[in-house]
């Protein structure tokens, strides 16, 4: 693994190389086991251009647990509020002798360019880039289904939500079809489909309990308002009433049906509070296994180990 800047086109046996090194890392960091020591000496840095709480702590907290040290660049106060150059401000940051950023941008296809700005020897780890991808929440989400439910053969999985805004979705749609997921659903109003949609490959539902009726995962998305414009920006009320995950409508997937969510929830717009909290959930377990998946991906693109061996 070089860089980490999108699922689309890695092949199947990297994807499952993640997950099986994410497995082996899940221990680290409990009373018995604090650290290993593969990236001891490495930097990591953290170059948020958007808000995050998940992603940026769990990748601090993986990089930590691998032993590296960690830069988190406040973007807020670094002189590119003084027109400095994203260019010029990766040039000071290799300078000081960085082995991986790990980016999210507001701009899809920022971390494909930082990544061909910078000398070979740094890894990128693309942590969310506009509407395009978001590698890592699809492959954690990936680790939550397989540690749950198994072979990705059996299962089929409803995406419901705003896809057309979310580089979760895009990226989940193709971890799940590399991986052979036996049915991917996308659920949705026409509004928040991408035009394109025909060419992902996943059965359209418009109707929430069809697109629910026997799925054994449910993946709920949030109402992406900071890449919408307004004249897109549906009703709270009515999204809920038509696409609001409850435990009425939650009732036509199958009753061992786990539910997800990549995070920040916002309850009583797109899942009920009961569903949330409930049995079903596994939200915070996307959180855990979120740092397991991270230090996999951070110490094969860094120093090309695994905890078996080379990867
Ligand atoms: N899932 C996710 O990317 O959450 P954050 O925006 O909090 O990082």
């Amino acid at each position: 693994l070089r860089h980490f800047l999108d699922i689309q086109g890695l092949p199947r046996a990297l994807l499952t190389d993640i997950l099986d090194t994410a497995d082996s890392f899940r221990g680290i960091g409990d009373a018995q086991v604090k650290k290993v020591p593969l990236l001891r000496g490495r930097t990591v840095v953290n170059l948020f251009f958007e808000n995050s709480t998940r992603t940026r702590a769990t990748f601090e907290l993986a990089a930590k647990r691998l032993s590296a040290d960690v830069l988190n660049l406040d973007i807020g106060t670094s002189s590119s509020s003084k027109g400095e150059t994203l260019r010029d401000t990766l040039f000071n940051l290799e300078a000081m002798q960085a082995d991986a950023f790990v980016v999210r941008h507001s701009d899809s296809g920022a971390a494909h360019f930082i990544a061909s700005q910078v000398t070979p020897h740094v890894a990128i780890i693309n942590a969310g880039d506009g509407r395009h991808a978001h590698p890592t929440q699809a492959m954690l989400d990936m680790l939550t289904i397989r540690r749950h439910k198994g072979e990705f053969s059996n299962l089929k999985v409803a995406i419901v939500g705003d896809i057309l805004h979310s580089r979760v979705a895009r990226s989940q749609v193709h971890a799940l079809k590399t991986l052979g997921a036996g049915e991917v659903r996308l659920v949705a109003p026409l509004t928040l489909l991408p035009s394109q949609v025909d060419a992902m490959g996943c059965r359209v539902f418009t109707n929430l309990r069809q697109g629910l009726k026997d799925v054994d995962v449910v993946i709920m998305l949030r109402l992406q308002k900071e890449r919408m414009d307004g004249a897109l920006l549906p009703s709270e009320g009515e999204f809920y009433r038509y696409y609001g995950l409850t435990r009425e409508t939650l009732a036509y997937a199958r009753p061992d049906a786990v539910v997800m969510h990549p995070g920040p929830m916002n309850r009583g717009v797109e899942i009920e509070s009961a569903v949330a909290d409930g049995p079903q959930s596994l939200i915070m377990d996307q959180v855990t296994n979120g740092i397991a998946v991270r230090m996999a991906v951070l110490s094969m693109a860094v120093s090309g180990q695994t905890q078996k061996g080379a990867a």
